[in-house]
């Protein structure tokens, strides 16, 4: 019997790796012979560790599974997907799951993420081998059709980017992965690495083809070291396999990865500060132009995207950009892979078209808040996106339409608060947020988040002076408009949306609606 545990690093932070050894355990005692596979986690997280056994009518699932409840899960049948209070029934059948439109993620918590043969088996480098088919041309037509924006945030068209490098005639030219996924509430690029790393793999060999670039860089964060050991395995089996290196998979392609760790400084996610970083110098932002597609990494054109972006390129390709392109709303084409965290019942992530309502991901998905209290905000697009409030959860998820309300979709990430929140106190943690992970090349920024942060902190110590607000509003007008980079410049979307929704919390009275 094949049982399955989520190698995942939420799961294994719910105890995953005891659930393994306990089974390994109890099933040698008991001479049941079992095959464990440490599979990716599906995504459901407040499911784990779920525990996973294939039966002739697919795979039934256990929720919560604990070590020490291993033995009288054994004695109930578990082997057969026998009855037990954990038992969950048919995981694919799930409505969690089953209303979800998965292509970034469909091979999720299906494969054992390091194996080449479930990789293969699960529809692994139809993408490449139809990209070496079309040329790199028609490869950079390709995406261009599939309508794929930026993932990591700034939803810039992938044509254009992609374009603009293969048009450079400078070489070497190089693609960067960005997984210096930083924004709080965000876990996408960290369950697209941990959990089918071939898949970014073949999406940056694509790239490469498509640009002409010989060389790539992971850049991933120290914080995720099981993404690291993953990514690090994956590439060395990869390269192995002949999907890496002088003539990958036999084309004329000549193309491998490197893995490089940053040490935790949230601007390296600002992809001219990466590139610095990648360099060996410390993370300051570089002025722009030259644009990286231009001028990038030690001075070379350079494709420079987010883990997402990367990881959604072999599902385009071998599907199809009509494919892609047929799912989403408005400008906003595809799916995206959305990240409910906060105070949610059921959180974990949901990989839906474009167009989806804030209310069907919250109350549908998130099941509503864990405190069973009503919800006051919902934050979405990371530490600087902006807030949006009870009343706003019919808007559809989509760039254009979250933009018109001062909002934006960032990275996916949505993080909902209850009634309880404090939105002085969450508007101050923006400026102070900024304030500590600004690399000081700046003046409105370096300057500016510490006088925001002191300004709200007066106006939480004194309320009822509405010449504070005007004074906040000037300095995110500043901040907004000379800010160097996103950091400074997108301090204002929290503050100022905090301020417009909850004027009470900061000790204003209600703007009159006249
Ligand atoms: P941007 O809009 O300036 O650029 C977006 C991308 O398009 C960049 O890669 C840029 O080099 C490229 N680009 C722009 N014009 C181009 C052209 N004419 N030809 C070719 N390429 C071109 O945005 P930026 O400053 O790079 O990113 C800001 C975004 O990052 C924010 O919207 C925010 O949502 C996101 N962000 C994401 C984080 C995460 O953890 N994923 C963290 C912080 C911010
Ligand atoms: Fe650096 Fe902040 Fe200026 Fe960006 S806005 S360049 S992080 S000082």
């Amino acid at each position: 019997t094949t049982l399955y545990v989520p190698n995942d690093s939420v799961a294994q932070a719910l105890g995953a790796d005891q659930l393994a050894a306990a089974l390994q355990f109890h099933a040698l005692r008991r001479g049941a012979p079992i095959r464990l596979v440490r599979n990716s986690s599906r995504g459901l997280f407040w499911q784990e560790p779920l525990l996973e056994v294939a039966t002739p009518a697919g795979r039934v699932g256990y929720a919560r599974v604990s070590a020490d409840q291993v033995p009288a899960l054994f004695e109930a049948g578990l082997l057969h997907g026998g009855a037990h209070p954990s038992c969950i029934g048919l995981v694919d059948q799930l409505d969690w799951l089953r209303r979800q439109e998965r292509l970034t993620f469909a091979r999720a918590g299906l494969t054992d993420p390091l194996s080449l043969d479930d990789y293969a088996e699960h529809g692994g480098w139809a993408g490449l081998r139809r990209a070496f088919e079309l040329g790199p041309a028609g490869c950079v037509d390709e995406i261009a059709q599939s309508g794929l924006r930026g993932r990591g945030g700034a939803a810039f068209p992938a044509g254009i980017k992609w374009r603009t490098v293969a048009d450079q005639s400078a070489a070497p030219k190089y693609v960067v992965c960005n997984a210096d996924e930083g924004d709080s509430g965000t876990y996408s690029d960290r369950m697209a690495m941990e959990g089918d790393p071939y898949q970014l793999i073949e999406g940056m060999a694509i790239a490469a083809y498509a640009v002409g670039a010989s060389r790539g860089y992971i850049y991933l964060r120290s914080e995720y070291p099981q993404a690291i050991a993953i990514m690090g395995q994956a590439l060395e089996r990869a390269r192995q396999a002949g999907w890496l290196g002088e003539r990958v998979a036999g084309s004329d392609l000549a193309f491998d990865i490197e893995l490089r760790v940053g040490a935790g400084a949230y601007i390296c996610g600002e992809e001219s500060a990466l590139l610095e970083s990648l360099e060996g110098k410390r993370g300051l932002v570089r002025a722009r132009p030259p644009l990286p597609a231009v001028r990038g990494l030690f001075g070379q054109p350079t494709l420079v995207h987010n883990v997402v972006s990367l990881a959604t390129v072999p599902v385009i390709f071998a599907r199809g950009a009509a494919f892609y392109a047929d799912y989403g709303a408005g400008r906003s084409r595809g799916t995206l892979p959305i990240q409910l965290a906060g105070n949610l019942r059921t959180p974990g992530l949901v990989e839906k078209a474009f167009g989806v309502s804030l209310r069907e991901l919250i109350e549908d998905f998130g099941g509503g808040t864990a405190s069973g209290r009503p919800v006051k905000a919902v934050q979405i697009g990371g530490p600087l996106g902006a807030y949006l409030s009870a009343a706003q959860l019919d808007l559809p998820l989509e760039y254009e339409t979250l933009a018109q309300h001062q909002a934006m979709v960032g990275h996916g990430g949505i993080v909902v608060f209850d009634d309880r929140a404090d939105m002085a106190e969450l508007a101050r943690y923006a400026m102070h947020f900024t304030a500590i992970e600004s690399c000081g090349k700046c003046t409105p920024c370096r300057i500016g988040a510490v006088r925001g942060r002191e300004l709200i902190e007066r106006m939480q110590r004194e309320p009822g002076q509405p010449e504070r607000a005007a004074e906040l509003e000037a300095l995110c007008e500043v901040m907004e408009h000379a800010s160097l980079c996103a950091l400074g410049g997108m301090t204002p979307y929290p503050v100022r949306s905090a301020i417009r929704l909850f004027p009470a919390d900061f000790g204003l009275p209600r703007p009159d609606p006249a």
